[in-house]
């Protein structure tokens, strides 16, 4: 049965018990979302089911990471549906508090992330990266859980995360979790179904853009500048789609490369309509 807890005391209370009698084998895993769960989500809650004793799932729209207040309000919330969601998937603990209960007061102490947020997103969404990393802190020692899961489509939070615990020896293991895509290759993400049906026709040219740098970097053109000018040819020139930007970055420091000599990871930021997606490859 999935409990549902909004408090941090009684979240505490309901983990030290389940440490106590699940001693044999009492791994905790966490999974964090801002609730909408979609394919993606699912796809990290089977995996935390598979490889933990319990699993948590945190549903927390964190006000902190939202750069613009429209985003905020319009962002989906159904918390009924997704702690149904949660109970098919065999979550013990849904944790979903209020902004009062993480937030009793705007918090003095926040995660700077340094150069690992300044490109790519971060360049565009200004303080994001410091509200995600303060609140995945936040959630990672209200829940202390053995191992937390996170998609692989937000690849600069993920690599964020990983640095987040190691700066803070955080003894959790992340894990990345592959993207989930619709059959047009379009990544699952819950700003999707904001889309409107000529919207979501112009969708999947983000992913077409990535596929073409992945298909140029493995027939083996290894210069950046030719790769980005032919990968961006792919999202069609439409008064309803901009393409933020398109990067070709190392995997762990994400930063960008000036020539392809190894492993990288192509991301990409487009706006389609009033929605924007993130997608990204890796190479
Ligand atoms: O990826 C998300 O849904 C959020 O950024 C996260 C990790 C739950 C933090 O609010």
């Amino acid at each position: 049965m999935t409990v549902l807890i909004g408090g941090i005391a009684e979240l505490r209370e309901s983990l030290a018990s389940m440490r106590t009698t699940s001693h044999t084998s009492g791994s905790i895993g966490l999974v964090p979302t801002m609730g909408a769960l979609h394919a993606g989500h699912a796809r990290l809650l089977e995996q935390a089911r598979r490889e933990c004793h319990s699993v948590v799932a945190s549903i927390f729209i964190n006000p902190l990471q939202f750069d613009r207040d429209d985003d905020l309000k319009q962002y989906p919330r159904m918390l009924e549906r997704d702690v149904e969601l949660c109970s098919t998937h065999g979550v013990d603990l849904v944790f979903a508090p209020t902004a009062g209960e993480m937030y009793p007061t705007a918090p003095l102490c926040t995660v700077e992330v340094g150069p690992l947020g300044d490109h790519l997103c971060g360049r565009y969404r200004p303080g994001h990266f410091r509200g995600v990393a303060t609140v995945v802190l936040k959630l990672l020692e209200i829940v202390q859980p053995d191992a937390a899961y996170f998609g692989e489509k937000d690849a600069q939070q993920l690599a964020i995360v990983r640095r987040l615990v190691a700066d803070f020896n955080v003894p959790v293991t992340i894990v990345g979790v592959p993207t989930v895509r619709e059959k047009d290759g379009l990544a699952v993400s819950s700003r999707n179904s904001r889309l409107s049906p000529a919207e979501r026709a112009l969708a999947p040219s983000l992913y077409q853009a990535l596929a073409e740098a992945a298909r140029l970097i493995a027939s083996g053109v290894d210069d950046v500048d030719v790769i980005k000018d032919r990968a961006s040819k792919q999202v069609p020139r439409d008064p309803a789609v901009r393409l933020e930007y398109l990067e070709i970055v190392d995997p762990e420091d994400m930063q960008p490369v000036p020539r392809i000599t190894g492993a990288v990871c192509v991301a990409a930021a487009m706006w389609v309509g009033s929605t924007r997606l993130i997608d990204n490859i890796s190479c």
